[in-house]
């Protein structure tokens, strides 16, 4: 079938990359930009993150992952990981029924053992109340590390082959892509980070290989649609080639 003859609404308003990742940093300077304690641009952030997803979905983007809380934010003062898993539980109770309302599928990454056992059961009921939709996946990385993920798929596949039920001449870069956290989500085409740092913090380490990266110094409370379409318009401007001599056209 030729462009032209298309259906309308499969032509977004430009083609959207299939899998954006974002993480999400720069609360507590643009709080204390402010002279607001950092728990206010936690709370500013999750209103950046409703308009993020609902802007992802009107762009067509099929698969959006939020680095919400990573492995070594243990590290910070227990009160503002308090406040962090209170925002969480709060994020759940109030927005997963209008995420569900809206068609969003949530995942979730990241090491559930040691968390909060109403925070697991909050993680877990939000998958399956939405298992069924079949419009954006929201994948949520909490607790997450990526060095953390190998480690654990490392383990599964040591125990498969310790078992017998695995040939060590078997396990391929497939094999161990098949026992991250979510093994079904396509890599990430372009991995957004907000505040002007430019590393990945431990974040999507096996999945980012071929990415593409975009930085941006606004902090993430500021984040919007329309800087979601200024990274969009970046990464379109990016030759994707995959160690070939020929970019590779598509999200
Ligand atoms: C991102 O903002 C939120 C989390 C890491 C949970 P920060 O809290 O890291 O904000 P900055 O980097 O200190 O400005
Ligand atoms: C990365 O931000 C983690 C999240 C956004 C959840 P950090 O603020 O924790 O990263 P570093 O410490 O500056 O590398
Ligand atoms: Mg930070």
């Amino acid at each position: 079938m030729s462009e032209a003859e298309l259906p309308q609404s499969a032509t977004p308003p430009f083609k959207a990359p299939r899998h954006v990742a974002i993480i999400m940093d720069g609360n507590g300077r643009w709080a204390a930009a402010r002279g607001l304690p950092r728990v206010e641009g936690h709370r500013r952030g999750v209103e950046a993150l409703r308009r993020t997803v609902r802007a992802a979905g009107e762009l067509g983007i099929a698969y959006v992952t939020i680095f919400s809380f990573s492995a070594e934010n243990w590290s910070r003062p227990a009160a503002e990981i308090g406040e962090l898993m209170g925002l969480l539980r709060r994020f759940i109770r109030n927005d997963l029924a209008e995420l569900h309302k809206s068609n969003v599928r949530v995942r979730v990454v990241g090491e559930r053992q040691g968390l909060e056992s109403d925070i697991v059961r909050l993680l877990t009921d939000a998958e399956e109340l939405t298992k069924s939709n079949d419009g954006l996946t929201l994948v949520v990385a909490f607790n997450y590390g990526a060095r953390q993920e190998i480690a654990r798929a490392a383990r599964r596949i040591a125990e498969e082959v310790a078992q017998g039920r695995l040939a060590p001449a078997d396990v391929t870069m497939d094999t161990i892509g098949g026992f991250m956290d979510a093994p079904d989500v396509p890599d990430p085409d372009l991995i957004i980070r907000t505040s002007g740092e430019q590393r990945l913090s431990n974040f999507l380490l096996w999945q980012s290989a071929y990415s593409e990266l975009v930085f941006t110094p606004t902090y993430w409370p500021d984040f919007d649609r329309p800087a979601l379409e200024a990274a969009i318009g970046e990464y379109q401007q990016r030759e994707r080639r995959f160690g070939g001599l020929v970019a590779k056209t598509g999200s």
